[in-house]
């Protein structure tokens, strides 16, 4: 809470709230405002995004800046890692003269909250990443929407594992998955299902298909649940390893090699290909095989070009985009994260 002067009347207070707010346009958590100067009509644009600290999100925002450069518009960036700052950012965004907001949201369940603020400021609304859940616990349709096709990145991740264990030589018999879930959220279930169903389907008995939920959506949270997966399997020689995204891989491997799981013995494959590139890069191998880079250049530069429009020419999105993904592994990274600009 702010301090003011004591015997301020409630509507200075409200008003110098106001007023901080405009000028700051947020105060939660790390959050920046494209310097330009203000003309009359401009568009401004929040893009909000929930784990602030991951690379792939400073990713979405580079890309989102880059077109806050091009079109041009007025961007803030607000990383809000609960629902509390995420309801409070857009109040300070609508007080901030914004006209629309592209969320990544701390907590889709919030959707219908999100949704009513920005309807009731006026503020065009896409959202990105993880879609919105209604209150029947059903994606929300009815806002727009771009995100991965996670089911399919998923399958290729569990492809891609397949051949992987073919080409090493390992049964069924001494194999196994550890899949570090997260069915929370919509988008990562569908990635570890996807996954795990190829898995099946290439051979690999259910019986070996381990499940290992995280309780929160980060390294730590994923180092936990696959150290408690391991010590109930100590058996398995040959270690396949899915997740949700990159960290939750990453978790993984330094579980594996936390109890001494030896290198060529596992094979890891992330999600995201952006939060993995300092792993790619040790000169001596992990586990950590691969990941399926998405495209942080359309969840960034794509959100914000199709709001920037929406809003000044009223051409409004597609309902629902889609965005795939490319495999890249230590002998391919280098070229192909250059080629798509997410390194220089
Ligand atoms: C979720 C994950 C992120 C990233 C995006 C991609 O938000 O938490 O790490 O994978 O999806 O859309």
């Amino acid at each position: 809470m702010k301090k003011f002067p004591r015997g301020l009347p409630l509507a200075a207070l409200t008003a110098s709230t106001c007023l901080l707010a405009a000028l700051l346009t947020t105060g939660c958590g790390p959050s920046a405002e494209t310097p330009r100067p203000p003309k009359a009509g401009a568009v401004k644009i929040g893009f909000l995004v929930k784990q602030p600290d991951e690379p792939w999100f400073q990713l979405e925002w580079k890309f989102a800046e880059k077109a806050a450069q091009a079109m041009p518009f007025s961007l803030v960036k607000i990383g809000a890692t609960d629902g509390e700052k995420a309801l409070t950012a857009i109040d300070n965004l609508a007080a901030g003269g914004a006209q629309g907001l592209v969320i990544c949201t701390p907590d889709t369940k919030l959707g219908p909250a999100i949704v009513a603020k920005a309807k009731a400021a006026k503020l065009k609304l896409i959202s990105v990443d993880d879609r919105f859940v209604g209150a029947d616990g059903q994606p929300m349709t009815g806002v727009h929407y771009l995100g991965i096709s996670a089911r399919k990145i998923g399958e290729s991740v569990g492809q891609t594992l397949a051949s992987e264990m073919k080409r090493r030589g390992w049964t069924a018999a001494d194999t196994a998955l550890c899949a570090i879930t997260f069915d929370e959220l919509a988008t990562a279930k569908e990635r570890t299902d996807g996954a795990s169903t190829v898995l099946t389907a290439a051979g690999l008995p259910k019986e070996r298909i381990f499940r290992a939920p995280m309780r929160t959506a980060d390294i730590p949270g994923a180092f936990d649940a696959a150290n408690n997966l391991l010590t109930q399997q100590p058996d398995v020689k040959h270690w396949l390893v899915c997740g949700s995204n990159d960290n939750a891989v990453l978790g993984a491997v330094r579980a594996l090699e936390g109890r001494g799981v030896a290198v060529e013995n596992a094979v890891a494959i992330g999600i995201n290909g952006t939060d993995c590139i300092v792993e790619l890069e040790k000169t001596k191998a992990t586990s950590f095989y691969g990941s399926m880079l998405l495209s942080a250049k359309e969840h960034g530069y794509k959100t914000s070009e199709m709001l920037y429009r929406w809003i000044k020419d009223g051409v409004e999105p597609p309902l629902e985009t889609r965005t795939i993904g490319t495999l890249i592994t230590r002998e391919n990274f280098r070229q192909v994260l250059k080629e798509q600009g997410v390194r220089d």
